[in-house]
């Protein structure tokens, strides 16, 4: 969206084209915009110029390939002047989508536009546009699924929508019995229709937003909204509710320093300047035009008009009056969301390992040891995690420490429960989100509770934080995403700093969060002297991980030969244990979620109460067995497993004479460097990230894309 600033439609389009390549991740099955054109002239001309086939059918909804639903014949004989300036007063919504990704988009819009004679020079002053990919939860992927979704053939109301409306049935009984046709099978479509339903019902005209906030009052679920209307003309009404939304604002500077001087956002403010406003769901899409940025809380609505921007909140006592809101400055720079020289996202995320993780450290851990000479050397901080610094005593007094997260930010917790276990006198439980909400798992008061969470907005992971706030636990939050809504809603937490991630499936996040949560360990266990030997050893080779990685990537030619071998198979199952079982739950994790190959993570202690099974001499299997406390029951796994013919990739350090004998056609090994057994899986899980990588591009698919997965997700 942007506003009070001269821009021409094709540079509009260009704004709303590049948000959406940049949000690309968090869904992608098909994509739409809605921008505002010149109003079509009456039918009959209409019908006088185009031939009665190219007028659609119905009301013009629905052409599975892409279509234009403004309910108009596509060759309306617009003529756009070039030296034309045009407000948005008088002009109408044009919504157009397309199945598919972003450039599927682009090619249709540039298509209909041009057949409709839309001048993309012309010069508008106010507008306002709205665009969306989708990621289908209700409705396959289609582009009549696909968003914005409309009111009706004339677009009175024009929705796009993240979430999930969980009243919409009751709500679509209502609006059919009330004489409105669906078009569409999604849960969103409801929401336009609502919003005609309550402007034709209410007894006079109320200004947009006012409108809207009746609008969600009804509305249960999860709800991100943007709605554009030819009732209001030029305006825009953002909303949210469970579902992340962010405002940035460019040039956002006021006559006075009361609001904006004190970095206070709120509601109106005065109307000089050039100002453009950029509303998404997230900061990828707005930091290569501001770095400055409100993050919406629940129930805001943002209203925009005339070259001002109000927001409100539904659920305040007067909501008539504006609310304060914080404008933050992004730290984020524009090249972390490039692909900067790589082919694909997951492979450059990949290769910053070594720098992500030394982000993760950076100014909170001392590499060298204190002085002997020092007074009281046990009192020298070697761990000092800022967010963390109040809590320290409370969580050392708590009666467990929980952590909970969903898929691979699970897997990092699993990785280094042993650490905080070895380290902190609390006992530890470890819980995925979904299945603590499903069994209402008993939380009290003087539990803590830790959300791991890469993208801070997993839905599941925030039900089981408002689950656990109201027990009355500590809830402490470790994201990589200032401003997210668990950075938010927990009392206290760590960022774990690894520069945005991109990739769907993720990498450098959950190296970043182990080291994150090994950090959280070792500061809590500041106070024990009989754990200090091996706090020390800890820290020590803590500063030895950036150059350990850069060490283990050198081993990319030789996974992506190993992927070459393996790219035929049908099944992959790695085995693990004590620490690296997590490795084996993520490197399987991957590999199905990008490669598309069933693959199993196993724990090697159960490996003969089942999984032994499936061993014959054409299965293939990654066994990690580096040398930790688990070696030697892992080499008698190998053992076993070698009795069977088993085909054997087995991971390990270097100058193991017992594995060097297995190296045969039937057994490869791959070395990576030894370090602290709690921090072995940092490394250990990289060369198979590189496996899952190669794997996915020699079977041919869209490695930062994979099929029906999405980044974020923000809908339980
Ligand atoms: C999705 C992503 C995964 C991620 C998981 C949890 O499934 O595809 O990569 O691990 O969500 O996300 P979070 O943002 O909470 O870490």
């Amino acid at each position: 969206y942007n506003f009070r600033v001269r821009r021409s439609r094709k540079a509009i389009l260009e704004f709303l084209f590049t948000g959406l390549r940049r949000l690309e991740y968090r869904g992608y099955d098909s994509a739409g915009i809605s921008i505002d054109v010149d109003p079509l002239p009456p039918a009959e001309s209409l019908q006088d110029a185009a031939p009665a086939s190219d007028v659609p059918e119905s009301n013009g909804h629905a052409l599975d390939n892409g279509h234009l639903s403004n309910g108009h014949s596509l060759n309306g004989s617009l003529n756009g002047d070039l030296d034309q300036r045009l407000t948005a007063q008088g002009s109408v919504p044009v919504v157009l989508k397309a199945l598919g990704n972003i450039a599927a988009l682009v090619t249709l819009a540039h298509e209909e536009l041009c057949e409709r004679q839309v001048s993309l020079d012309t010069v508008l002053e106010h507008h306002a546009g709205i665009a969306h990919t989708r990621w289908a939860t209700h409705g396959v992927p289609s582009a009549v699924n696909s968003h914005p979704h409309v009111s009706d053939a004339a677009n009175e109301f024009v929705v796009v929508h993240n979430g999930i409306i969980t009243n919409f049935q009751a709500l679509k009984d209502f609006l059919i019995k009330h004489g409105e046709k669906f078009e569409s099978a999604t849960d969103t479509e409801v929401i336009p229709k609502l919003c005609k339903y309550v402007y034709h019902n209410l007894a006079k005209t109320v200004p947009f937003n006012e409108l809207i906030m009746e609008v969600i009052t009804q509305l249960e679920g999860a709800f991100s909204l943007l709605i554009k209307s030819s009732h209001y003309p030029g305006e825009l009404v953002a909303t949210k509710r469970g579902s992340p939304l962010i405002i940035g604002i460019k040039n956002a500077v006021t006559r006075g320093r009361s609001s904006w001087g004190s970095m206070d956002g709120s509601g109106k403010r005065a109307a000089t300047g050039a100002l453009e406003c950029f509303i998404a769901s997230d900061a990828s899409a707005v930091v290569e035009h501001t770095k400055q940025v409100i993050v919406m809380e629940d129930n805001d609505l943002v209203h925009l008009q005339d070259g001002d921007y109000q927001v409100f909140n539904a659920a305040a006592e007067e909501r008539r009056n504006t609310v304060p809101r914080v404008l933050l400055t992004l730290t984020m720079e524009v090249s972390q969301i490039m692909k900067g020289g790589y082919d694909h996202f997951m492979q450059k995320e990949i290769h910053e390992q070594p720098d992500s993780i030394l982000q993760t450290m950076r100014g909170r851990v001392r590499f060298e040891r204190t002085s002997k000479h020092a007074v009281d050397p046990y009192k020298e901080h070697r761990i000092l995690l800022g967010g963390l610094t109040d809590q320290v005593e409370t969580i050392r007094r708590s009666r467990r420490i929980m952590f909970i997260a969903c898929g691979t930010s699970y897997h990092s917790c699993l990785a280094a429960r042993q650490t905080v276990e070895e380290l902190v006198d609390v006992p530890v439980a470890l819980e995925l989100a979904s299945d603590l909400m499903d069994r209402h798992c008993p939380i009290f008061r003087d539990d803590t509770c830790v959300f791991v969470s890469q993208s801070g907005e997993t839905a599941d992971t925030l039900m089981a934080l408002e689950y656990a706030k109201v027990r009355g636990a500590l809830l402490i939050g470790v994201t990589n995403t200032v401003g997210s809504a668990i950075a938010r809603m927990t009392h206290c937490g760590v960022h774990i700093n690894a520069g945005c991630e991109i990739g769907v499936a993720s990498t450098k996040a959950y190296t970043s969060q182990m080291v994150a949560i090994t950090m959280m360990a070792l500061m809590l266990s500041e106070d024990s002297i009989q754990r200090r030997p091996l706090r020390d050893a800890i820290i020590e080779d803590m500063g030895k991980l950036p150059d350990s990685i850069r060490e283990v990537l050198k081993l990319d030619d030789e996974m992506k030969a190993l992927a070459e071998q393996l790219k035929k198979e049908e099944n992959l199952l790695v085995f693990g244990r004590g620490y690296n079982y997590a490795t084996a739950l993520e490197a399987a994790l991957k590999v199905k979620e990008v490669a598309y190959m069933h693959s199993e993570g196993i724990l090697a202690g159960e490996m003969k109460h089942g999984p032994l099974a499936l061993v014959d001499e054409n299965l293939a299997i990654i066994v990690v067995a580096t040398r930790d406390r688990m070696y030697e029951k892992m080499k008698s796994v190998i053992q076993q497993l070698r009795a069977r013919h088993a085909r054997l990739i087995v991971l390990c350090n270097p100058g193991d004479p017992d594995l060097e004998t297995l190296m045969s056609p039937k057994c490869r090994l791959i070395h990576v460097p030894r370090l602290a057994d709690c921090l072995q899986p940092i490394i250990n899980i990289v060369p198979l990230q590189l496996l899952s990588y190669h794997l996915t591009i020699l079977r041919g698919f869209n490695v930062d894309q994979p099929r029906n997965l999405a980044k974020s997700v923000t809908i339980t």
